[in-house]
């Protein structure tokens, strides 16, 4: 039987075990995928051991992502630019890291808004925060001419820009309105929005006619951003989307199947988050 987990501190609000779990059962696979609690002080004694468990790898979240690119033996070149790992894996008794939240981001964005053309054209990233770093980069990596990102502290994306170079515009986070004209993709990576926070509550009054806009924030499944951009008739692509095609790789690595997202995981996933109540 293969094994993966996902790790965090805390984990219990992970939604992996529902994605590995339906692609398990979906492909016929005798494995299992689980919720791993691994505090800070024990992080690097559980990646040490992790092959000797009897995992062929797993996923990792807050707060480890950053320390645990610090302890694997090799990581690609995005991962690299990153500084964060996401996804690891076993090959010949090395703990190999990568992170798929940029693909994840994008593959979401190809199926939701297939026309849309990252390519020589700018985006406005509202967040400079840990999720931020990968959105930023992979929209980069997809050619596009200017990110323009607006956060509450400037300075951290200001050093979006020391990290990624000078196609990445900071601006101060009460700007991002005038900015909204002339962009391809609008995304939001606050946690703004979310259930439990303030909204983000932006003026779109000058959002571009057809500027695609997305939020990373899935809790609900349609922010306020969402559902404004989408009343004033723009695309939009909801966060859940991300959540699963970043899935997509480590699955592979691990069980060697290459899963599809389908309605009908999307409908598993949205029920845990919108549980239908009792009667
Ligand atoms: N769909 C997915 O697969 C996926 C993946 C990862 C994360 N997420 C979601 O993305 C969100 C951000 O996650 P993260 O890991 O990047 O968090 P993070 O590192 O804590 O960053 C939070 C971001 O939100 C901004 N922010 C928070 N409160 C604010 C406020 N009151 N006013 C203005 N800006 C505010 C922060 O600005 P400052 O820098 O000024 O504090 C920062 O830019 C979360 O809701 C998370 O659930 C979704």
């Amino acid at each position: 039987m293969i094994k993966a987990c996902v790790i965090g501190w805390p984990i219990s609000h992970s939604r992996s075990p529902i994605i590995h779990g339906y692609w398990l059962q979906q492909h016929g696979i005798s494995g299992s995928y689980t919720r791993q609690p691994v505090e800070p002080s024990s992080l690097e004694a559980f990646m040490s051991g992790l092959g000797n468990k009897g995992y062929a790898g797993c996923n990792v979240t807050i707060p480890h992502k950053e320390a645990v690119f610090n302890l694997v033996s090799r990581a690609d070149d995005t991962t690299e630019r990153l500084g964060a790992v996401n996804t690891v894996y076993i090959r010949d008794g090395q703990l190999l890291g990568t992170n798929t939240d940029g693909e994840g981001f994008i593959n979401s964005l190809k199926q939701g808004a297939p026309e849309l053309q990252l390519a020589n054209t700018r985006t406005v990233v509202l967040g400079a925060g840990g999720a931020s770093v990968a959105v930023v980069n992979a929209i980069l990596e997809q050619g596009a001419t200017e990110v323009v990102v607006a956060n509450r502290t400037r300075e951290k994306a200001e050093q979006l820009r020391a990290r990624f170079g000078t196609r990445v515009v900071p601006i101060d986070w009460d700007r991002a309105p005038d900015h909204l004209g002339d962009c391809s993709l609008l995304v939001n990576t606050t946690s703004l929005g979310m259930r439990g926070q303030p909204e983000l509550g932006i003026d779109l009054s000058r959002l571009g006619e057809r500027t695609v806009v997305t939020d990373i924030v899935y809790t609900p499944l349609r922010t306020r951003l969402l559902e404004d951009a989408a009343a004033r008739g723009n695309i939009v692509v909801e966060g859940l989307g991300m959540l699963l095609h970043q899935a997509v790789r480590g699955f592979s690595l691990w069980f060697g199947v290459t899963p599809e997202v389908t309605p009908e995981l999307r409908e598993l996933v949205v029920r845990d988050i919108n549980p239908v109540p009792m009667t």
